[in-house]
């Protein structure tokens, strides 16, 4: 199996590289002070700190239900099982359908990519276009599987919010044939425009829905979830307590805490978007500015732009790029058929404006050669 490449670059960025790569939060916009007493307060009790249950800690389920039913999505605490990040919950999904069919968007997620690759599953790809997957050919495939793996919230890697119809065409293409979908949701909450309804929400018996707090609050926290139906739910517990018991229980009590005051969450997200869409715009204009050549289009939300160098093998270019200190992800990364790629994805989040600038500024000087 491949090893994250996106890992490779974490791992190699020295105090002076300029990094387009992870998908990483902006540190400055992680709420500490308030975090910092949703923690004192989880000290006061050595309960909190004793083994806990594998579901998930009860108050916090029920906050987690609630995000759901104020959508008008009816949820229990019984349908959610809390994760250790979201990428246990979909390593657990892939426990429980081993080697089994899934339909994926094509490029995907690496990281699920992986973990579906390590459990045997045969993957079949469906191209992303900028309104989401082609919904024809997502149907054919899965007739045949009857499982698929989504990401129709400012996808990673190509930050595509999928219309309204296309949601509408999926959950009918799945009511039709029966299954299930995984839908992947991380970035649910980072809209600029609208937040658009799940698929999920419309199937609510075939699907699972994976939400996490590591791209609203801060992801060392690895609290993510599951939402799903309660027989589901019962027998992914049971491969969750073959892994690790249950999920942090100082980090679920945290954010019990935490979330105890929902206007002052909401009030985080609503200037956490603000914040981003800011970024985006000045990662978007320094892309005009400094690298014209590449073609991309505006993102919606989330923490990606997406687009292409014309003419550019940029997997090969970026080796090019980490030597003038400066990376981002080649876009062949994403894809199963491992093909050259003029792709790249960007990540606007994390980077200062000065930061953007120069890192840009570097990239086109390389492509100049
Ligand atoms: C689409 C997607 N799913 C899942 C994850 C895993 O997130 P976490 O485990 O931090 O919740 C990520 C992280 O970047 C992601 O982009």
């Amino acid at each position: 199996m491949k090893r994250s490449f996106i890992r490779e670059i974490l791992e190699s960025i020295d105090g002076e590289t300029i990094s387009f790569a992870g998908g990483l939060p902006d540190e400055s916009l992680f709420p500490i002070e308030d975090l910092r007493k949703a923690s004192d307060k989880v000290y006061e009790n050595p309960k909190n700190l004793q083994y806990t249950i594998s579901n998930g800690i009860t108050p916090l389920r029920e906050k987690i239900a609630d995000f759901y039913n104020k959508e008008g999505f009816e949820t229990k605490p019984s349908n959610i099982l809390i994760t250790t990040g979201s990428q246990q919950g979909l390593y657990i999904i892939a426990k429980y359908f081993e080697k089994k069919q899934i339909v994926i968007e094509e490029p995907s997620y690496l990281g699920a990519v992986n973990i579906f690759k390590m459990n045997s599953m045969d993957m079949k790809t469906v191209p992303l276009k900028s309104d989401g997957i082609e919904t024809q050919k997502f149907c054919d495939a899965y007739k045949d599987a009857k499982l698929a793996y989504l990401i129709p919230d400012f996808q990673n890697p190509k930050g595509t919010q999928y219309t309204e119809t296309k949601r509408d065409e999926i959950a009918n293409c799945v009511m039709q044939n029966g299954g299930y979908i995984l839908e992947d949701a991380p970035y649910s909450e980072l809209y600029f425009e609208q937040k658009l309804k799940s698929i999920s929400s419309m199937i609510p018996e075939n699907s699972f829905h994976l939400g996490s707090f590591s791209k609203t609050l801060a992801p060392s926290l690895r609290i993510g979830w599951i939402r799903a139906n309660e027989e589901i739910i019962r027998a992914l517990t049971m491969i969750k307590e073959t892994i690790d018991l249950h999920s942090c229980g100082i980090s679920q009590y945290i954010l019990d805490n935490y979330l105890e005051d929902s206007a002052r969450y909401e009030k985080h997200l609503h200037h956490l978007r603000g914040a981003y869409k800011e970024k985006m715009e000045i990662f978007t204009d320094a892309l005009k500015k400094e690298l014209s050549e590449f073609v991309f289009d505006m993102p919606k939300g989330g923490m990606f732009v997406f687009g292409a160098l014309k003419g550019f093998d940029t997997f090969k270019l970026v080796y090019e790029c980490m030597d003038k200190k400066v990376v981002y992800v080649p876009a062949n990364q994403f894809y199963l058929d491992g093909r050259i790629s003029d792709e790249i994805r960007f990540n606007y989040t994390y980077s200062t404006k000065e930061q953007v600038t120069e890192g840009l500024k570097r990239i086109h000087k390389v492509i100049q050669k």
